[in-house]
């Protein structure tokens, strides 16, 4: 099987949304659609009054009408909600999901993939983190109804992925064992996602997409070839440098003098035993030139993933005004890149550019009230009775503690939810002001002025393209 060159990287939230996948699938390329919290994304979408009508285009091609229409009697506000008012909440995710959350997943995850294939044959896929887990199960089912090329996991072990996507083919319940933190009692708990309860008719058993794991090194490739039931398909390399979230350097080293993890000789991957995997690979993590496209190929790779120089083109789901203000400033001097150790709740360092008027600016930082109102990255805990609560290490640090968190992991925490909602034009309001938004993107930024012909100060995804690919022969 000859697969395209370049995937274009999963950038959540929305960030990758449908517009970039299609635009890059249309270029014979791989187009991925970020599947984090697009539960919400659909929600407030909606509440907007779905400029341009394709939120409901897409659902009205939804395999179960009933549920399409209890989605859209739910968020759906005719010219959308009022500015200045708030959006109206949806459930939060936690350990047994409801109805009309799984329904409302479904329906995101369908009509998300079902915009980025309109109008073309090229390759689709869907990226997820394997941290907020709960999602994890009816998600990629609604991916796979819209037909879904390739499923990608980051940001964990995804040991149970292969399984569950094997078990929602087939149309039978997906089940996946829930992380709870400082769990030593042995209990376990699963959460199980049955698709045939959630329609009014069985329906055709959706194909089995590829699945594509990150891994930042070949004992984490070993582990899932050996251990996954069920198979892997290919595999994304991704390096310290890439945007988003980054693997923690192996080993315990202190912080640098900038307060950074600090990456050495054993966080460098090990790329002929990657290839002698025998599995395709793509290499991410600031391969975005076509020089370095060339040096993945020699090192056996199919191509590179590339997330950062497609994050600020036009189709990129940030706003106009925070892609513009970007561009400006690495036209200045490139925005200082700090791999932050702890702005996550995860507890992965995530890389943060330095913006003003973002959750970067301290005093933007130190303004905002912390609290945890949409609570993806929540973790799960055993409360006294053996029951399970639920804590974000960036909510209140109150909050957190009487919890039973430690006060320690607060520091610095940086609500990533709201942030990264308010960069797509997605932000909640609070009293009339909208929450900060929070940057993130690679290391790398030396290739984003280039692509800016002259007079004109944005670029589009065919530019990137374009730019990866010239002199490439066999894959014009
Ligand atoms: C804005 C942004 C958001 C990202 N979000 C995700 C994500 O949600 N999941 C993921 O697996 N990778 C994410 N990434 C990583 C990209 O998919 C890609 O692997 C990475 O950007 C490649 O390195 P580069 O930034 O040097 O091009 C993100 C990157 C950027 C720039």
């Amino acid at each position: 099987m000859k697969f395209p060159r370049v995937i274009q990287g999963g950038m959540g939230v929305g960030v990758s949304g449908w517009q970039l996948a299609r635009a890059t699938s249309k270029r014979g390329q791989i187009g991925v659609v970020s599947g984090t919290a697009l539960d919400i994304v659909l929600a407030r979408r909606l509440q907007l009054g779905d400029p341009g009508g394709h939120m409901r285009r897409a659902l009205s091609t939804f395999p179960d009408r009933g549920l399409a229409h209890r989605v859209l009697d739910r968020y759906f506000i005719e010219g959308g909600k009022e500015s200045g008012r708030p959006f109206s909440a949806k459930p939060m995710i936690g350990h047994e999901l409801s109805r009309q959350l799984e329904e409302l997943m479904v329906a995101a995850n369908f009509v998300e993939v079902t915009l980025a294939k309109e109008g073309h044959d090229g390759w689709v896929g869907i990226n997820y983190l394997h941290k907020i887990q709960a999602p994890l199960l009816p998600s990629p089912y609604g991916a796979m109804l819209a037909g879904v090329d390739i499923v990608i996991v980051g940001a964990g072990i995804p040991l149970d992925i292969p399984q569950i996507l094997d078990s929602l083919t087939r149309g039978e319940p997906a089940s996946l064992q829930l992380h709870v933190a400082g769990s030593t009692s042995g209990a376990v708990h699963r959460m199980t996602f049955d698709p045939s309860r959630l329609f009014a008719e069985p329906l055709a058993p959706p194909p089995r997409p590829r699945f594509f794991p990150i891994v930042s090194s070949v004992t984490l490739a070993s582990l899932l070839l050996k251990k996954c039931q069920g198979k892997v398909d290919g595999w994304i390399v991704e390096g310290p440098t890439a945007g988003g979230h980054n693997a923690p350097p192996r080993g315990s080293s202190p912080l640098s003098p900038a307060g950074e993890p600090v990456y050495g000789p054993r966080d460098a991957i090990d790329l002929p035993a990657i290839a002698a995997l025998g599995l395709p690979f793509w290499l991410a993590g600031s391969y975005g030139s076509r020089e370095k496209l060339g040096e993945a190929l020699a090192a056996g790779a199919a191509g590179i993933q590339v997330g950062t120089l497609f994050a600020f083109c036009e189709e990129s789901g940030l706003t106009a005004d925070l892609k513009r203000k970007f561009i400006e400033r690495c036209r200045e001097s490139a925005p200082q890149v700090h791999t932050d150790p702890v702005a996550s709740p995860t507890g992965f360092p995530f890389k943060v550019p330095a913006m003003p008027g973002t959750l970067s600016d301290p005093e933007v930082y130190a303004k905002r009230k912390r609290r945890c109102d949409l609570g993806y990255l929540r973790e799960a805990y055993t409360l006294p009775d053996g029951t399970l609560g639920w804590r974000c290490a960036a909510e209140n640090p109150p909050t957190y503690v009487f919890k039973g968190g430690r006060i320690e992991d607060t520091v610095g925490r940086k609500c990533l939810c709201n942030g990264l909602l308010a960069n797509i034009g997605l932000a909640q309001v609070r009293d009339g002001k909208e929450e900060p938004p929070l940057l993130t993107c690679g290391d790398d930024l030396s290739a984003i002025v280039p692509l800016l012909s002259a007079g004109k100060d944005s670029y589009g995804a065919g530019d990137v393209i374009d730019a990866l690919l010239a002199g490439d022969v066999a894959h014009k």
